[in-house]
């Protein structure tokens, strides 16, 4: 199986970025986490990064036939971009929705999620610990998939 992780604006930020929101542990760090937990469910990972909608959009329209899963964690854009979640539609790769912090347990502008509607799930406010859970999820996701095909 094949997962894509993509992480959104700011996300480059992380060790460094309001650390009592997000903690201090790097973006490397994590994807070094999510590998080892991937190697160990034999799942297969690539992980990248960007600032730009447009780049984002680029990576979902991409992933189709090439990913059975998108692990998406679009940072601010999660709560404005209509084209993200519009490529997410689009493309029909199942796609979990992660966040590091309880995106509900902050601020108004925050409980509103643009691409929601279009993902499978959510993973919200585990830290770290909401990428690794999605590794969870995909598995949990394409099992489901393979059920629905054989009958
Ligand atoms: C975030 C939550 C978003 O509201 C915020 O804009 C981010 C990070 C999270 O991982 O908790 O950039 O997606």
């Amino acid at each position: 199986m094949r997962v894509l992780y993509l992480n959104g604006p700011n996300l480059n930020l992380l060790g460094q970025r309001e650390p009592g929101i997000y903690g201090q542990t790097t973006l490397e760090a994590i994807e070094a986490r999510v590998r080892r937990r991937a190697n160990e469910l034999g799942i297969e990972v690539e992980f990248s990064q960007s600032n730009f909608e447009g780049q984002l959009v680029e990576w979902i329209q991409q992933a189709r036939g090439r990913f059975e899963v998108i692990v998406l964690n679009a940072g601010g854009y999660t709560h404005t971009s209509v084209a993200i979640r519009d490529a997410i539609a689009a493309t029909g790769v199942p796609t979990i929705e992660i966040h590091l912090s309880n995106v509900f347990a902050r601020e108004d502008f925050r409980h509103q999620s643009m691409i929601g509607g279009v993902c499978r799930g959510q993973v919200s406010g585990f830290g770290v610990g909401s990428y690794l859970l999605a590794l969870e999820a995909s598995v949990i996701v394409t099992n489901e998939l393979k059920t629905t095909r054989s009958t």
